[in-house]
């Protein structure tokens, strides 16, 4: 019997794998390299059936090899019902015996023994959030608090907007999973600015905006407090969007990486600011504000079809190298922020880039941009400019064909393995053993007997 170990919860030790160390993962096995040169040490959690004297076999081969244990505790396994893990750490200059320890543990213990994580370059994944509660750790490494703005920031010299600015970053900087994002008095000022980009969008939405925008618009007038003289709450608008597509907002302090922003879609997150542009120039702003969350993206994210096909883009960048998780970022910009689409004989913007942009939405169908077909081939390799419009737009059969090619692309993506939301769990399961796909079986199966009897019942 294990059970007598300690083993800290998962999410405590993955913290321990995320920072201050050189992290590599492969599905439910890791390996942390710590690179603090005082305390060198590499850690590892493999996994045994639990049986009587398989710790003590295993533990026999690390000391053949006079590896030092420093470390060990164990836990009973999620994945597997009659498996227990064990976390170790070795001193790293034992790392090349280690080696052969796994090599052991894999060949000569039996019962199954997950495959470690190994110091080759080609089997190292970055590190991806398991759990819908991990976003949490996002907050402490964004790339900048949102109160620092750009010398060319129209708030740049003015103290009070500074100040405000720090107070939404202090409310996004503590929120935490499953609190209710806290409400915020905006000002007159505020409201003031809202109400003149609120206006002027309006008026294009019907003959430029897509029709599913066109058809949730109202939905959030009538329950979620859109109008020209109020600034929705995003705890209001997070649960409506909750209610129809299992997307939810989440406050976010300041500029993230693109690999945690794509992240959070993973798990129908989306990371929303919460403050508005400067009032100086209610047409303009360098950055996402409120007025471009609430009007651009909000609308689709409650859309089925749109919310499968960005979670797809999420689903597609967790563990993805570096150089995809940029392509997938291109592949987001060129649909979620600037996208067009065919319905029927016409183009239809969806992006939200030009769904808050009152001169984009305009300009993006006429005949001065170049129109091509989206391709994530293509697509995710195309260059672009931030500050001005788009010279070049790519227009989607369909948020269905979108999602495919997507997910086509995504296949394309070099990963040792394969991962699935589970929406009852709120977590990503890594399919990398026949129990998870045992799992999957199951969950299709009785799916598809509901189909067929539905279409029994039906006919
Ligand atoms: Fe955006």
């Amino acid at each position: 019997n294990f059970s007598g170990f300690f083993f800290p919860p998962e999410s405590v030790l993955l913290k321990s794998v995320r920072f201050g160390s050189q992290r590599k993962r492969r599905g439910s096995m890791y390996l942390e390299e710590e690179t603090n040169k005082k305390s060198e040490v590499i850690s590892c959690i493999f996994s045994l059936k639990e049986e009587v004297g398989a710790l003590a076999k295993a533990l026999r081969l690390f000391e053949d090899k006079g590896i030092n244990l420093t470390h060990i505790e164990s836990r009973p396994s999620r994945m597997n019902r009659d498996q227990y893990e064990f976390f170790i750490s070795v001193d790293s200059t034992c790392s090349q015996a280690l080696d052969e320890v796994i090599d052991g543990l894999r060949t000569q213990i039996s019962g199954h023994v997950h495959e470690l994580t190994r110091n080759k370059q080609k089997d190292t994944v970055p590190w991806f959030p398991n759990d819908i509660q991990d976003l949490d750790r996002f907050a402490n490494q964004i790339l900048s608090y949102g109160s620092e703005l750009d010398a060319d920031h129209p708030g740049f010299t003015d103290p009070e907007y500074r100040a405000r600015r720090k107070e939404f970053a202090d409310i996004a900087y503590h929120y935490r999973h499953g609190q209710a994002i806290p409400k915020v008095e905006y000002t007159e000022a505020e409201r003031a600015t809202w109400g003149i980009v609120f206006k002027e969008l309006k008026t294009l939405y019907p003959t430029h905006a897509c029709r599913e925008h066109n058809r949730v618009f109202p939905l959030l007038e009538k329950y979620c407090g859109y109008r020209q003289d109020n600034i929705p709450q995003l705890e209001d608008v997070s649960r409506f969007l909750q209610s129809c597509t299992g997307f939810r907002l989440r406050p976010v302090a300041g500029l993230l990486s693109s690999r945690d922003f794509l992240a959070g879609l993973a798990f129908r997150v989306f990371h929303s600011t919460q403050y508005i542009r400067h009032g100086s120039k209610p047409t303009y702003t360098p950055e996402p504000d409120i007025c471009h969350e609430l009007l651009g993206h909000v609308p689709l994210f409650a859309d089925p079809s749109f919310a499968q096909f960005s979670q797809e883009i999420g689903l597609a960048s967790l563990g993805a190298p570096d150089e995809y998780i940029e392509k997938l970022a291109t592949v987001y910009w060129f649909t979620v922020e600037f996208g067009l689409c065919k319905q029927g004989s016409e183009i239809k913007a969806y992006g939200a880039g030009l769904l808050s942009s009152f001169g984009e939405l305009q300009y993006c169908l006429t005949d001065k941009p170049r129109l091509e077909a989206f391709d994530p081939d293509k697509t995710s390799g195309q260059k672009y400019p931030i500050t001005e419009y788009q010279p070049v737009y790519f227009v989607a059969e369909s948020f269905e064909d979108a999602k495919e090619k997507v997910r086509k692309f995504a296949g394309t993506i070099p990963k040792p393995f394969s991962v699935r939301y589970n929406p009852y769990t709120q977590s990503v399961e890594v399919l990398d053993n026949t129990q998870q796909l045992r799992n999957l079986a199951d969950s299709i199966n009785s799916e598809l007997g509901k189909l067929c009897e539905a279409l029994r019942k039906l006919e």
